[in-house]
């Protein structure tokens, strides 16, 4: 390990950085090492522990999921810094597939996009009294407006250049966006705003709870009739959207004009019932580390707080350096399997704040051995999904809880 790691900095044998943390701003710099440098561990090649992010098959996933929307655009939400897989490098990688606007929760990350040279649509949607509302209109981000309260303090912010807005409409989730109730002044403000140039009124959105296909329905059907209710009012909605990977991928009357996909973007199923692999999806992250020692112990010994799991025979214990300040789900022990030497091992016991126990039995396994947590899968590695059954979540959380003291590296870059 480069030593770097509470700093979030990567490095390689060679002292270089190989990529960043997964701050909101930072952008990957300098050489990201190929594949096998990463994956051998053995030349040292590798720090302690990382998240390796494939930016080839985020391409693919998001041109995948960009041709099953079309002719609706897709919109890709980098938010909670990609999903903690680092918000730039994603989106960049996002543009270059075919995405042609990107999606974060709020106005900072936005200005970071725009910082980092992104010049393509990027919507923000949480905003609250002391939003920075002239900056975004500064910026050109278009931001997503749930009550006039907003709207008039975009027009009070004075800015020369009027953002455009998409006026959200709450079809059923009760997170933001107006009620049906408060639709028609929503609406009324943002059209009075409009002619007056203090906004370009541009769309009408919402989001779908989920819930079941019966529920999504009303959810669309909801959204038609504001769009209805909007237009009566003098609104005129160029653009109107809905869904987000799950109803994208499965409920193409939701597509509408454009999608704004997160989850299937990052290799990670939005269902149940079918994996990433079979939707065609290559899971992005890899979350890697090396074992930091061993030890042989006999039968009957306990292990990690609690002493909750005890070893049925003499067994060869292996230390991996990552925990739940990590964003290794502590309810994932005893339930947990890891990757190591080439096939799966139990972790025993209670993962700690830093670190796990890795029951490897007889199996042949010495410090500095690499240790996949989760990752694409294809080798027979846990993926990012089964550990969202072991931690009763969803894989979403499984990879946005992956810490700072993680790097991220990667791989895929253009030019490299
Ligand atoms: C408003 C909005 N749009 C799109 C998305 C992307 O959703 P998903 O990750 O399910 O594709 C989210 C994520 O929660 C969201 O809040």
């Amino acid at each position: 390990m480069s030593g770097s790691a509470e700093t979030g900095v990567g490095g390689r044998a060679d002292g270089t950085a190989t990529g960043t943390a997964g701050g909101a701003g930072d952008v990957s710099r300098g050489a990201a090492p190929d594949r096998e440098a990463l994956i051998d561990v053995s030349r040292g090649a590798a720090p302690d522990r990382e998240a390796v992010i494939d930016l080839d098959a985020f391409r693919h996933n998001v041109r995948t999921l960009a041709a099953i929307a079309r002719p609706a655009e897709t919109m890709l939400a980098v938010k909670a810094d990609a999903y903690g897989h680092g918000m730039v490098p994603l989106a960049r990688a996002a543009l270059e597939a075919g995405a042609t606007s990107l999606a974060v929760l709020d106005i900072p990350a936005a200005l970071v996009l725009r910082e980092a040279g992104i010049t393509a649509p990027i919507f923000a949607w949480m905003h609250d009294p002391d939003a920075l509302f002239a900056e975004a209109a500064q910026a050109d981000i278009d931001l997503g407006i749930s009550a006039a309260w907003q709207l008039d303090a975009i027009a009070a912010a004075g800015a020369s250049n009027a953002p455009r807005v998409h006026l959200k409409v709450d079809t059923g989730l009760s997170r933001n966006g107006a009620t049906e109730a408060d639709w028609p002044a929503l609406v009324s403000r943002a059209v009075e705003l409009d002619r007056a140039g203090a906004v370009r009124l541009h769309a009408a959105w919402s989001h779908l709870a989920d819930a079941s296909p019966g529920d999504d329905a009303t959810a669309l059907g909801r959204l038609q009739r504001a769009i209805e209710v909007g237009e009566g009012l003098g609104a005129h909605f160029p653009v109107r959207h809905l869904a987000a990977s799950s109803a994208g991928i499965r409920m193409p009357e939701a597509r509408l004009d454009l999608v704004r996909f997160g989850i299937a973007a990052y290799g990670i199923s939005p269902f149940d019932d079918q994996s990433a692999r079979d939707l065609g999806l290559r899971p992005v992250m890899t979350l890697r580390a090396r074992v930091a020692s061993t030890k042989r112990v006999p039968a009957g010994h306990g292990i990690s707080y609690g002493l909750t799991y005890r070893t049925e025979a003499e067994s060869t214990l292996a230390l991996v350096p990552l925990g739940y300040a990590d964003g290794i789900p502590r309810i994932a022990s005893g339930r947990a399997e890891v990757w190591i030497g080439g096939r799966r091992h139990p972790i025993a016991g209670r993962i700690a704040m830093d670190q796990f126990v890795v029951d490897v039995g007889e199996h042949p396994v010495a410090a500095g051995d690499e240790v996949v947590v989760f990752g694409e899968g294809d080798r027979g590695e846990p993926t990012a999904e089964e550990w969202a059954g072991w931690a009763e979540t969803i894989g979403d959380e499984i990879v946005a809880r992956v810490g700072p003291r993680v790097p991220r590296v990667y791989l895929g870059e253009p030019g490299r």
